[in-house]
């Protein structure tokens, strides 16, 4: 082991054993070698390597790097990480020039760079999922913009909403997410290395070079911050957190809208499970899932932010477990989008089903509409308010609906009624009329997709943009 120059016992086995990292860093080589790469290469340029050197490094990392892709380079528990059991293999391979590699470099600065180029590409595919899940509820708006459901607050009836009025709010939800992924992308966006094990380094190392070969927008300002802090990681948390909210929230409404008590929503089957005994089941298990998974996510945030919590400055071997639970919830949150957007595009409604649903509290779901209708009229809302409530309980008292009421029924009760009453008295025409900015007349909903067809494709160009960036660095 490279540093026991100064220790007379060896490392008893279950330390080993208990402090080996390979079980979460070993899947990140790739972006440890190119790391190390842009470390090779600035070192040759300024001159602490010479340039055969640098180029024999380089060569030799390229090598390893196959090695282990290819499965014949398997890593060694006593050489307890990603980092040493490739530098060793260097040195096994080069010798002396091998052992230079690590020069003005400390495992502190290095897994920091590492972390942040392998996140870099993480969140990048992220991005690409979370845009599909956004294109599938386009895909449903523009199906279902025409057809008018409930809306509900306090999950009672409230008043008659477009179907794609419901799927455009998830996709607000999502694009947030968006961006709380793409603010996790900009946090991460600078390079540690040069940072050393704490405090900088005697050496001569240019960090705005290395900084440039692997693509960061800068060097990171403070080397002391730099090895301490894992805000990145903190920022991919608040999203995914955010994310599986979002996604446990819907999943519970479309449980609740397949269910036969609401019924007017139908899953596809093949994104539904039986029951061993029930034959006549057809269960939602994966948006069950979808919500079941959801605390595990939470989780992993309160975890790193309790790890991080109580840390003296700078760097301390807690920092190590760090990665345990982002990778896990990183794991959750890609298996949720691989299984919502096909689930989504396929989930469809059944417009019957959905109008009856709503014409049971009919006389509910216009009321709203009728106290507006009366402040037309000029009432004050209040009195309109009360007015109508008192309307709603001649209703459910004579067991009529609002549209079976006569014109001298409706006066009896509301003397400011005029004819024109009927002519609001409908659900596509209470829909139509909620013409308010954002509301949810048609043609609100209409170019609110269409508005999201923009953003989303903004998104995707900006997208490709930045992985394009990113090849001129893969090194
Ligand atoms: N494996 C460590 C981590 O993931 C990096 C090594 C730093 N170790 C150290 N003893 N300074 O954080």
């Amino acid at each position: 082991m490279m540093w026991k120059g100064r220790f007379e016992e060896d490392t008893a086995q279950v330390v080993l054993k208990f402090t080996q990292s390979l079980d979460l860093d070993w899947r990140l080589y790739d972006h440890d070698i190119r790391g190390s790469v842009a470390h090779a290469r600035m070192l040759g340029a300024v001159g602490v390597l010479s340039k055969e050197e640098a180029v024999q490094i380089e060569d030799g990392l390229n090598e390893i790097r196959r090695e282990i892709r290819d499965g014949e380079l398997k890593p060694f528990e006593r050489l307890e990480d990603v980092h040493m059991n490739i530098e060793s293999r260097l040195i096994e391979r080069l010798g002396p020039v091998g052992a230079k590699l690590h020069t003005g470099r400390s495992r502190n600065d290095q897994i920091a760079t590492t972390m942040r180029l392998y996140l870099r590409d993480s969140f990048l595919d992220l991005q690409s999922a979370l845009l599909l899940l956004l294109e599938a509820f386009l895909d449903r708006a523009e199906k279902h913009k025409k057809v008018v459901i409930s809306g509900y607050t306090h999950l009672q009836q409230a008043q008659p909403i477009s179907l794609g009025h419901y799927w455009m709010a998830w996709f607000e939800s999502f694009l947030r997410d968006y961006g709380r992924l793409q603010f996790a992308l900009s946090s991460l966006d600078e390079c540690p290395l040069g940072a050393g094990a704490l405090a900088g380094s005697t050496l001569p190392l240019d960090r705005a070079m290395t900084s440039r070969l692997l693509g960061f927008e800068r060097p990171t300002r403070n080397s002391l911050d730099t090895v301490a802090q894992r805000d990145y990681m903190a920022d991919y948390h608040h999203f995914a957190s955010l994310f599986a909210v979002h996604a446990a929230r819907m999943a519970e409404d479309l449980i609740l809208y397949t269910s036969q008590e609401f019924g007017w929503l139908k899953l596809p089957d093949s994104f539904c499970t039986g029951s061993s005994i029930m034959p006549q089941k057809k269960n939602p298990d994966v948006l069950e899932l979808v919500r079941g998974k959801t605390g595990q996510v939470l989780g992993h945030m309160m975890d790193l932010l309790i790890t991080l919590k109580g840390l003296p400055m700078t760097y301390d071997r807690d920092l190590q477990e760090d990665k345990r639970g982002l990778f896990a919830s990183m794991g959750t949150v890609s298996g949720v989008l691989e299984v919502l957007p096909p689930l989504i595009v396929k989930t469809d409604v059944d417009e019957a089903a959905a109008r009856s649903a709503l014409a049971k509290g009919f006389s509910l779901a216009l009321a709203t509409d009728v106290a507006e209708y009366l402040v037309v009229k000029g009432l004050p809302f209040r009195d309109a308010h009360w007015k109508v409530g008192k309307l709603v309980k001649y209703c459910l008292e004579k067991k009529k609906h609002l549209t079976e009421l006569t014109l001298a029924e409706w006066r009896e009760q509301i003397p400011e009624t005029q004819p024109d009453i009927f002519e609001i008295l409908s659900l596509e025409e209470s829909v139509a009329r909620r013409n308010t900015y954002g509301g949810t007349a048609f043609v609100q909903v209409a170019a609110q997709i269409d508005q999201g067809k923009e953003r989303l494709l903004e998104k995707t160009k900006a997208l490709e943009a930045e992985r394009n960036r990113l090849k001129e660095h893969a090194l």
